[in-house]
């Protein structure tokens, strides 16, 4: 009774298992990727009036009507990409589902896909399951940026997609247009589909939003995913959209048919409710957000950390050359039982050898509350020993 190759190596996640050492040690859990607040009310009460109302049976495939016409609107403002609710956009059971399937889709055993990397550890499994070659275009801290040569490293004729993650995690990084323009001019060289991750779209901090689809001649190859659970603070409702060209999303669609068929109903009333939010809704999260990166940048920094900048997202990587710890994983697990806040060892992040050993990941999707928590912890780095 082993586990198929498939899944053989895969074990247990990061964030499973940082969140486990929070919980047994009582740690600010600030690893994993989640608010410790709640959505808002007018999103829940739409889904609870869609139960009492008895939207409680199998959605459409693709997605509620009600729930679809509104992505369409909002990736039309967002990305000025006009898209057809009734064949170019998905629903599916979060981003994290749809990548998949959209991986799932659009490769076949022996094709590669680009990633860059650092990368949401989910690409890569997704690119294992379905039997393709991860291949990397690495970033380095601390600034991240994505250059050609990283880029031209990585893509080959093998090449079938290229992954994109804007604003990206782990890193906290915005791409300038001119990173994004380098992956758009190799996915037109090469004529490749690129998928972009855009979950974080409204969490930036410095300047506007910039979708790789709205770049010339990337709209016919790219798929866009957003998601209920950053925005809105809605992680554990699992609803999450896809939009592209027709083809794309046909293809898409004929993998999540198979994988989780439809997403709850009362959830997508709940979903299209939320996506009707006025203005002053995201500009108060994004304020909420911004003092939340603030505080948690001066905590890290006054505790002898190296915090990079962070103009995305809702996390911030910092270095801890200071200190005498071998690699992140050794960091991030004594802060963890030692100093009771728990954060992620980026190296889960990375298909390279040795990447990401030289920093931690932290979340501040938290309460100030919390973050202060965590500030107050870390003030006990200053006992500890340093290099030299
Ligand atoms: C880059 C990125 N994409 C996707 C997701 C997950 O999105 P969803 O909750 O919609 O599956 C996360 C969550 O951590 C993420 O960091």
């Amino acid at each position: 009774m082993r586990p198929g190759p498939r899944v053989a190596t895969f074990g247990t996640n990061v964030f499973t298992e940082m969140t486990r050492l929070a919980n047994e040690h009582g740690a600010v859990n600030l690893a994993q990727g989640f608010p410790d607040f709640d959505g808002p009310e007018f999103v829940k009460e739409a889904a609870k009036r869609a139960i009492d109302a008895g939207q409680n049976q199998y959605a459409p495939m693709a997605g509620l009507p009600a729930l679809t016409s509104r992505v369409a609107r909002e990736v039309a403002a967002r990305t000025g990409v006009a898209r057809d609710p009734a064949s170019e956009v998905l629903v599916g059971c979060g981003a994290t589902e749809l990548l998949f399937d959209a991986v799932l889709a659009l490769t076949a055993p022996g094709d590669e896909v680009v990633l860059l990397e650092p990368f949401y550890d989910s690409y890569l499994a997704a690119v294992r399951l379905a039997g393709a070659t991860p291949r990397v275009a690495r970033l380095s801290p601390p600034g991240f940026e994505l250059t050609k040569e990283a880029l031209s490293a990585a893509v080959s004729e093998r090449t079938r997609l290229i992954v994109v993650n804007q604003p990206h995690n782990p890193s906290g990084r915005v791409f300038t247009r001119d990173e994004l323009e380098l992956v758009a001019s190799e996915a037109r060289l090469r004529d490749v589909a690129c998928l972009s991750d855009e979950v974080y779209d409204r969490l930036v901090y410095a300047r506007p939003h910039l979708s790789i689809s709205s770049l010339a001649g990337m709209a016919d190859r790219t798929l866009v995913f957003g998601s209920l659970s950053k925005t809105y603070s809605l992680t554990g409702w699992r609803v999450g959209w896809v939009t592209g060209p027709r083809e794309l999303i046909a293809a898409t669609r004929a993998a999540h048919q198979f994988v989780t068929f439809t997403v709850p109903a009362p959830l997508q009333h709940g979903a299209a409710a939320a996506l009707d939010a006025p203005a002053s809704y995201y500009e108060q999260l994004v304020a909420e957000y911004r003092a939340r990166r603030d505080l948690l940048i001066d905590a890290l920094a006054l505790a002898g950390l190296e915090p990079f900048a962070c103009d995305g997202a809702y996390f911030v990587c910092a270095g801890f050359s200071r200190f005498a710890f071998d690699d992140d994983v050794a960091f991030a697990r004594f802060l963890t039982t030692e100093i009771g806040v728990a954060a992620i060892p980026p190296s889960a992040f990375h298909l390279t050898p040795g990447g990401g050993r030289s920093y931690v990941r932290f979340t501040f999707a938290k309460q100030l509350a919390t973050l202060e928590r965590a500030r107050d912890r870390l003030r006990a780095l200053a006992g500890v020993a340093t290099r030299g």
